[in-house]
């Protein structure tokens, strides 16, 4: 049978082999709910970068800059990291490169798997349905915050694990963990997160739209993957 497994930090992708997985990295608040966004909206290709420095000379190269540290837009990008940023076409055909405290950090780390898969609350269905799918056993990766769990991205995990129980088997407990939680919080998702250190960081930020908007389920059916690099969606 088919496995699904839940790595809750990039810090334990070392105890993971990847190679012949399926990974599904996830950043709630708010990588990957912009990436998902932001291809819903028509954005041809985001690379993403673990170092800014990196990142920004991608300007020279005709790309929209996309960078975000603790939360905060970095000084010299085009955008920041809100999917509202990402809306009404602005970005239709346009490539963009992105750089993000940890949701692309947790891609560079899944980069030896089979194939990685971006996830979100937005997308879901289309999530579940690939997974479902696919030959591959599978491995949803938790962005995080710096190395440490977070409640958001373990919310997503368990959800997607609750959709798959009866047809994957679970690897571990931590996939376990994730669906107790998701089962737990999925009646208000909203006030379960209230007093999350994410949430709680965003507040302070003033960005609480964000928030909202990121626990959407099902807005898009957009899958975004990575090939070569480059996450792309078709
Ligand atoms: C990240 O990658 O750490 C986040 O998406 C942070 C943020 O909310 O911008």
């Amino acid at each position: 049978m088919k496995t699904i497994d839940v790595c809750l930090s990039p810090e334990l992708m070392p105890l993971y082999d990847v190679s012949n997985r399926t990974v599904v990295v996830v950043d709630i608040l708010r990588a990957t709910s912009c990436m998902v966004t932001a291809f819903a909206n028509g954005v041809e290709s985001i690379t993403p970068f673990a170092d800014l420095e990196q990142c920004l000379k991608m300007k020279t190269r005709g790309y929209i800059t996309s960078g975000e540290r603790d939360g905060k837009k970095v000084e010299g990008f085009d955008k920041g990291n809100s999917p509202f940023e990402y809306m009404d076409n602005q970005v239709l055909g346009m490539k963009v490169a992105f750089t993000t405290t940890n949701g692309t950090q947790a891609i560079e780390k899944s980069k030896e798997a089979k194939e990685v898969i971006i996830g979100s609350f937005l997308n879901l269905t289309s999530v579940v349905r690939y997974l479902l799918l696919g030959e591959n056993p599978v491995l949803i990766v938790c962005a995080g915050w710096k190395g440490r769990v977070n409640l958001e991205d373990t919310l997503f995990a368990g959800a997607v694990v609750d959709k798959l129980k009866d047809y994957l088997g679970l690897d571990c407990d931590a996939p376990l963990a994730a669906q107790h939680l998701y089962n737990l919080a999925k009646g208000d998702m909203s006030k379960f997160l209230s007093e999350s250190s994410h949430v709680k960081r965003l507040n302070r930020l003033n960005i609480y739209k964000d928030f909202e908007f990121c626990l959407t389920v099902d807005k898009y059916k957009v899958l975004p993957r990575l090939k070569n690099g480059v996450l792309v969606s078709h």
